[in-house]
């Protein structure tokens, strides 16, 4: 397809690019303004509390505001819907019936030509250029591992956590309460989280300079709060930890091919960007692998620009040849309606 673009729709960023460029041209906030349905983008807000996401967890609740936020995104970098094909990333486990609303909404209100779905864990581990490891998202919303294999995925290996960055920001909002330091929006916390929380720290004070002037101490809450990653058990009992659910996974592997997990386990999502995490996950996974399965050689791949692998595996995997035939066209939508969502698989 000579003009398609890559729409990594998640919950926290819209991404938005060219297909086969390197990076995405651009990013706003998935928040739309109760009041006047305006998208807002960047630090341009003062308070996350005045806007609502159209998405829980991934998946898309809110039709109208969720078209303005592809209208805005698409404007943004001056394409038109009706010229290009796009290709919109998906969480794993949306609904059978959120898919078919959004195949919907792209021919019929955006006009597109061609479109596609996939699984934002996939991308992942195209953008670090393999076809086959153990994906490990961790998002905004949701955390969750996918075993793949040669680009198929391996379903009985796959878990989801309904746990993730917007958890952590919450929490360590809570934390900062009860010890009577802030009681700011969710906008600055979750600035503090990405500027002060550590997996590793010591949790001796650290200063943040607070946006209209004055400092805060942090201290230990900056280190509890970033640990829910290994363990959310304060916030969320039944949701496994990143090792768990990397172990569960891998393990749910045939026994032939749990190298190929053990060995390839790719992070992606900004969540995975905490500080001290990749370090500490490392240690930790080579302490688990050791005792389950201790002939396997462990490693924990963690690309730099790992925030927007999503965007990067959906711009190669749109660029190849043989993707073109994968696209659904406008015809095969009047022929077919919203199943073909179902017949026309991007992946497996
Ligand atoms: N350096 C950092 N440290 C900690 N958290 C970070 C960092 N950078 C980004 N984040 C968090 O990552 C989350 C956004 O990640 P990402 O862009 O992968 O989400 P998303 O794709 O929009 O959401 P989802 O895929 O869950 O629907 C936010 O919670 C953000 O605060
Ligand atoms: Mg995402």
């Amino acid at each position: 397809m000579e003009n398609s673009y890559v729409i990594d729709n998640g919950g926290y960023y819209c991404r938005i690019g060219r297909s086969g460029e390197d990076d995405c041209e651009y990013k706003c906030r998935s928040i739309v303004s109760l009041d006047d349905h305006q998208v807002v983008v960047g630090s341009d807000h003062g308070n996350d509390d005045n806007y609502v996401s159209p998405m829980e967890r991934g998946i898309v609740l809110d039709w109208e505001r969720m078209e303005t936020v592809w209208n805005h995104a698409y404007q943004a970098v001056s394409c038109n819907p009706s010229d290009s094909a796009v290709l919109l990333t998906e969480t794993i486990l949306n609904p059978k019936s959120n898919r078919e609303r959004m195949v919907e909404v792209l021919f019929e209100s955006f006009q597109v030509p061609y479109t596609q779905f996939v699984w934002e864990g996939l991308l992942n581990i195209y953008a670090s250029g393999r076809g086959s490891a153990l994906s490990i998202m961790c998002g905004d919303g949701t955390c969750h591992a996918l075993p793949i294999n040669e680009g198929y995925l391996m379903t009985r290996g796959l878990y989801r956590s309904d746990f993730g960055g917007s958890d952590i920001t919450l929490y360590l909002m809570k934390l900062l309460k009860e010890s009577g330091k802030l009681n700011f929006n969710k906008k600055i916390v979750n600035n503090i989280k990405e500027k002060l929380c550590n997996c590793k720290g010591d949790s001796s004070d650290k200063i943040y300079d607070l946006p209209g002037g004055g400092t805060v101490e942090i201290g230990d809450e900056s280190v509890r709060a970033a640990n829910l990653l290994f363990d959310p058990s304060p916030i969320c009992g039944d949701e496994l930890s990143i090792p768990d659910m990397i172990l569960k996974s891998a393990l749910s592997a045939e026994i032939d091919q749990r190298y190929l997990f053990v060995n390839n386990t790719v992070l992606g999502g900004g969540s995975s960007l905490m500080a001290g995490f990749d370090a500490k996950l490392q240690e930790q996974m080579k302490e688990k692998w050791a005792i389950a399965a201790p002939t396997l050689k462990s490693r924990v791949i963690t690309p730099p620009d790992r925030e927007k692998s999503v965007w990067i595996g959906g711009s190669i995997l749109t660029s190849l040849s043989t993707f073109h035939q994968k696209w659904i066209s406008h015809k095969d939508f009047s022929d077919f309606g919203p199943s073909i969502v179902y017949r026309k698989l991007s992946a497996s």
